[in-house]
């Protein structure tokens, strides 16, 4: 069955943030010139997907209004001629009923996220990307897509063993292929407890049986509902894989990870490659 829609879950707090997060979207801080969500949905759209399912919270609209047509702004870049700056805020309208928003009333972690588009998607499996993760070339739900027969996939990298706390972590059998099956996975287990160093990153391909069971989850770790537990509980009913991921992925919901994207994203421009780096090179 063909993957046909996204969930983008965006109803956190951004603590990590604070205090740029207080009344803006964390999804919104900018990588060079365009928010993170906006990676995500052109990520998504180059992977094939048709609706993109937003979970919200209170202070998001910013995320709505990005996602639609600003007549003033626009009639204002047209009367100047401004073409291409015009196109620039068109690109991400996408055809009516594309966009749907469904509101997390608490911020109660992923699983419960997810869980809040559980009306929104039928009998099918379906993508949520994580914005905030953002992977070079964004061509991670593609592959994943390509890739997916059935049960539940989710995009795994190493990550160095000081930091499997931080991450779901997997536990596999054989490490040899780009997918790989996952015989169980811990969210946030200390490195004594940890059973690889492969962590689960923001891309997963989902069976919409999960909803089943994030409907009577427990809150885990963080005291949050976890997604990763809900997928962990289907190990054995229904095959869970890894994704390997192939490019450089950046953890933009840190402050360093942020700091790393903009740097690499500007250094691969070509309008500002070269007076970065020479600017880069006086100060280093
Ligand atoms: P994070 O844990 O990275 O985001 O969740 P956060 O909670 O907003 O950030 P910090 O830790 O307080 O700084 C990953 C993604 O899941 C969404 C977030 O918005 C983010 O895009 N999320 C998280 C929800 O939609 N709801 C939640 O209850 C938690």
């Amino acid at each position: 069955m063909k993957v046909k829609k996204a969930i983008f879950p965006v109803g956190g707090l951004g603590t990590r943030f604070l205090p740029a997060t207080k009344s803006m979207p964390k999804e919104m801080l900018p990588i060079v010139d365009k928010p993170l969500i906006q990676y995500a949905v052109e990520e998504a759209a180059d992977a094939g997907i048709e609706q993109f399912i937003f979970v919200t919270s209170r202070g998001k609209s910013a995320i709505e209004n990005h996602f639609d047509h600003s007549f003033e702004l626009e009639n204002n870049l047209l009367a100047k001629g401004k073409r291409d700056t015009l196109a620039s805020t068109q690109e991400m309208l996408k055809i009516p009923g594309s966009y749907a928003y469904v509101r997390q009333q608490e911020p109660a972690g992923l699983g419960h996220a997810i869980w809040c588009a559980r009306h929104l998607i039928q009998n099918e499996p379906f993508a949520v990307i994580l914005a905030d993760d953002l992977i070079f070339g964004q061509s991670t739900t593609k592959e994943m897509i390509k890739n997916y027969n059935s049960g539940n996939m989710v995009a795994i990298m190493e990550v160095d063993k000081q930091k499997v706390s931080s991450y779901g972590i997997v536990q596999i059998d054989n490490n040899d292929n780009d997918i790989v099956k996952i015989n169980q996975m811990i969210e946030k287990p200390s490195i004594d407890n940890a059973p690889s160093n492969l962590a689960i990153v923001g891309r997963y391909i989902l069976d919409n049986k999960v909803f089943d069971i994030l409907e009577s989850q427990e809150r885990g770790s963080s005291q949050e509902i976890q997604l990763t537990d809900a997928i962990s509980s289907q190990i054995g009913e229904i095959p869970c894989f890894g994704y390997k991921i192939k490019d450089e992925r950046f953890d933009c919901g840190s402050k360093l990870g942020f700091l790393q994207a903009n740097v690499s994203y500007a250094l691969n421009r070509n309008d500002l490659n070269s007076d970065l780096t020479n600017w880069l090179k006086t100060i280093i």
